[in-house]
């Protein structure tokens, strides 16, 4: 492995920050300070830049075992390298299901030759049938420490009493899709004047808030450590603010895309809009920016779901839901956080890191910990951002198989410049 020195960053520590240069030799960060003496070692520069832990995402949708053809964990891997990730958490939402320790070993063995950690969510119920329990005891021997049925929350209060329990008994987080299928129905953007104006079917906000609502007393009543995905309203992170203030375990994430688009964007019939849950009103998207700004929210993940030209290019009704993320969200939650860049590491690392149990000495990640400190002894998974650089997204020249970002055209400010996972894998525009 390599040894180099990453000269004239601004270090962004938990709690401070200093003008630092950062030697890693051999994976590891070795020394922090000014002034490093740099001879046998490869230079990288920072200066403008902010260098901080990797970025963490707690949902990726890499597609793989199934949908090939709209991304692989090694696109998928790129695309995250690319947008700063050290580490992205899989999705279990692949055919067949990640609900086994066959199918979870099978995508640990693709992902060793992805260019960054890739962690495994496995299926709360077998197929994400929402009926029976998957083996989550067998896939959490293999290191999986988040289990969900994204795609879908788990509609019977029953069943998801039962996973609490059992997830709480095995010492794992379940990470719950909130939307009730009889409220959310058949709908496809935000419930609504405007949808009824576009003659839409709308998915409600109560439909996410009811569930938020009941998974909430069931923590309350019989423990468990419960994620809550991509919530997509005011409402929801306040019910998750109040309950965290009784003292439950619960955790939540918004997606950039929430905070960033509102259910206007609809209005063009454009399907590249469609996601579930749906972009909301205005003072939904305005809310959720400043709970991330506030630290109300543990994560920023990005919802990244790729799918294929000619399946999302149907008419808004029928095309599949879901958006790209993993490449614009760093720069869209710089924009969101007033220029806090302790607030930024806090959303896109180091509290992700903890929802997903990848620091040091924990199970599951393959090569490095992630979300540390950036100081002597720490595995290098790091990040170099520039916030001041300008760019506009090109979906045509995203590392992502797919090209259905919502973002194609916009000008963004503030750009990774290199990602280092024990070594630089991304710097300065190119694959190391
Ligand atoms: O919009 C979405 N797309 N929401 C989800 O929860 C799943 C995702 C996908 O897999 O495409």
């Amino acid at each position: 492995m390599s040894t180099f020195i990453i000269r004239g960053g601004t270090v962004v520590h938990a709690a401070n920050s200093e003008r630092a240069d950062v030697l890693v030799r051999d994976g590891r960060i070795i020394e922090v300070g000014i002034k490093l003496d740099g001879t046998a070692a490869t230079e990288i520069d920072a200066s403008g830049c902010l260098v901080g832990p990797a970025f963490v995402d707690l949902h990726a949708h890499l597609r793989e075992p199934g949908n090939e053809a709209a991304e692989t964990i090694e696109s998928g891997a790129r695309a995250g390298a690319v947008g700063g990730y050290g580490a992205v958490v899989a999705m279990p939402n692949t055919t067949p299901t990640i609900d086994s320790a066959a199918v979870v070993g099978y995508v640990y063995e693709r992902a060793r030759h992805a260019v960054i950690d890739v962690a495994v969510a496995g299926a709360i119920t077998i197929g994400r049938e929402g009926k029976n329990l998957a083996p989550m005891a067998e896939m959490a021997a293999l290191g999986v420490r988040l289990f969900t049925d994204d795609g879908n929350g788990v509609q019977h209060g029953g069943v998801m009493r039962r996973a609490l329990r059992y997830s709480s008994a095995l010492g794992v987080r379940l990470a719950q899709h909130c939307e009730m299928d009889d409220l959310a129905g058949s709908g496809v953007m935000n419930d609504g004047p405007l949808a009824a104006r576009l003659g839409l079917a709308g998915r409600s906000a109560l439909a996410e808030e009811i569930m938020v609502m009941r998974d909430i007393e069931f923590v309350r009543a019989s423990g468990g450590r419960l994620h809550f995905l991509h919530l997509s309203t005011r409402r929801s992170v306040e019910l998750v603010v109040a309950a965290k203030a009784d003292g439950l375990d619960v955790t939540c994430e918004v997606a950039p895309h929430h905070f960033t688009l509102s259910e206007d964007r609809c209005a063009s019939f454009d399907p590249v809009f469609k996601v579930h849950p749906p972009l909301r009103s205005m003072a939904d998207v305005e809310g959720l920016r400043l709970a991330v700004a506030r630290g109300d929210i543990d994560a920023v993940a990005t919802d990244h779901a790729p799918h294929t030209p000619e399946s999302k290019d149907g008419t808004f009704d029928e095309a599949p839901p879901g958006m790209l993320g993993l490449e614009t969200a760093a720069a869209l939650t710089w924009g969101a956080v007033n220029g806090d860049a302790h607030a930024f590491f806090n959303v896109l690392s180091r509290r992700p890191a903890r929802v997903a149990q990848l620091r040091a000495g924990e199970l599951g990640v393959r090569r490095i910990a992630h979300g540390g400190d950036v100081a002597p002894g720490e595995d290098a998974s790091l990040v170099i951002f520039d916030p001041s650089d300008s760019w506009t997204v090109n979906r045509h020249a995203l590392q992502s198989r797919a090209l259905n970002t919502p973002f194609h055209d916009m000008v963004m400010t503030g750009r990774v410049r290199g990602t280092v996972v024990g070594e630089p894998v991304w710097l300065n525009g190119e694959f190391r």
